[in-house]
């Protein structure tokens, strides 16, 4: 069995085991495996995933490693780095689903914020850090608007790897920054936006062999491929109509279109999805390209409440341009009040997660408006992050807004007569 890196344009192809992140062009890189060996020693099918129990390093697999066959087949277990990322939860909600005006039995929320660390990007995380180990690499990094520095962060204390992020000043929910700075790893706050970041990575990286967990490393991907089979194992491998997430940098997108693609290679499913993709308005460079028929990408200064997805640049455009087509997929933004409004719901639902994963909600909503989503259609949307992470939005929404939703606290004094006219 044998897995190489791959140019997605070129096809130029480089040893798996090479440090490097693009092709000597910068174009992106594929982890491509060898399916028909993988095929001879394990017998690849639905029932073989939908059955098999399988353990890392003496510890229930979780979601990413059970499909580890098609992640990373030629990795040594003891190598593994992981902490049971994924078997999240794929919920069903009455309130949501009616808000949406969606069949409640065709309506799903998988809930990606109940990773170790409160977001997808463990899934990617994991894949990652077990390579940078692998590879003999001393430290890792990241540009990240919160999630991925607090996942590096865990990852790296774990696998004993020096840890540096690189985070936009003012931009990164008080949750996430917490997590960076009390697992431990160095923190540099700059003073520009995510794109910086971004940028100032790819050049550390080609200069200062600091080893890059963003996703434009290939390998996060393949991790983050799992969600999808996950979502297909947990709904007994019926396909859904649509498949709604946020994006930002569009790794998820990337991810995504490859898990579906191998998925039909390898005879796992007959029939494609439909991507819905869904940008903040402000922060919406995959929407527009996609309204001007992908002829170019033009790069903007972003600007959102949803700080997870608050990009300007996203370094997987032409992955996520494949996803799209793939998928006949398509792309549309959503307003900051839209967000919020969905979050309300899916706050109040009991449920919650963070802005950018309520991109999906509004995201449905607006699509079901325009009739893009019919209401008889099977949904299936993801939510990528923890309510926890951005605690600040939250309070503002319920101090300061007059909403049906809006559910500010009530002082009181100490006194029954009080607390009577609450109930
Ligand atoms: N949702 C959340 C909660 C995120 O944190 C991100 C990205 C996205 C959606 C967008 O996903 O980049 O795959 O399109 N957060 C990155 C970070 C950029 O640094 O944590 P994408």
């Amino acid at each position: 069995m044998k897995s190489i890196l791959k140019s997605i344009t070129s096809g130029k192809e480089y040893p798996l085991d090479e440090v490097r992140f693009t092709a000597d062009n910068g174009e992106l890189l594929d982890v491509i495996h060898d399916f028909d060996a993988v095929k001879k020693q394990f017998p690849i099918s639905r029932d073989y995933f939908s059955n098999k129990r399988l353990s890392i390093n003496g510890q229930p697999s979780g979601g990413v490693w059970h499909f580890r066959e098609l992640i990373l087949p030629t990795i040594v277990e003891s190598e593994i780095i992981s902490k049971q990322e994924g078997n999240t939860r794929l919920y069903r909600s009455k309130q949501v689903a009616s808000w949406l005006g969606l069949d409640k039995e065709k309506f799903f929320l998988k809930h990606e914020g109940e990773n170790p660390t409160g977001s997808f990007k463990d899934r990617g995380m994991t894949v990652a850090i077990t390579m940078a180990k692998h590879l003999k690499q001393k430290a890792v990094t990241c540009a990240s608007t919160g999630n991925t520095s607090a996942s590096l962060a865990a990852y790296a204390s774990e696998a004993e790897l020096t840890g540096l992020v690189l985070i936009p000043k003012g931009n990164v929910a008080v949750g996430k920054i917490s997590q960076a700075l009390a697992y431990g790893t160095k923190t540099l706050v700059v003073n520009g936006d995510f794109d910086d970041c971004m940028r100032l990575i790819r050049e550390a990286q080609e200069k200062l062999s600091a080893y890059p967990l963003n996703s434009i490393n290939p390998f996060r991907l393949e991790g983050q491929k799992s969600i999808i089979w996950e979502i297909l194992a947990q709904r007994n491998w019926q396909m859904p109509d649509w498949i709604v997430f946020p994006g930002g940098n569009l790794g998820n997108t990337s991810a995504f279109g490859k898990a579906l693609h191998e998925a039909k290679e390898l005879g796992l499913i007959d029939r494609m999805p439909r991507f819905a993709v869904i940008q903040a308005e402000g922060a919406s460079p995959f929407y527009k390209a996609f309204k001007n028929n992908f002829a170019a990408l033009k790069t903007e200064k972003a600007d959102t409440i949803a700080t997870a997805i608050k990009i300007g640049d996203p370094v997987n455009y032409p992955k996520a341009v494949r996803a799209i087509k793939w998928t006949n997929g398509i792309v549309e933004s959503v307003t900051d009040e839209e967000i919020l409004e969905a979050k309300a719901h899916v706050d109040a639902a009991g449920i919650g997660a963070e802005p950018a994963s309520c991109a999906t909600v509004a995201g449905i909503k607006k699509l079901i408006g325009s009739g893009e989503i019919k209401s008889n259609e099977t949904v299936v949307g993801i939510l990528t992050g923890n309510i926890l992470k951005d605690p600040q939005v939250i309070v503002d929404y319920h101090f300061n807004r007059k909403t049906a939703l809006a559910n500010p606290p009530h002082d009181i004094n100490a006194t029954l007569e009080e607390l009577r006219q609450f109930l």
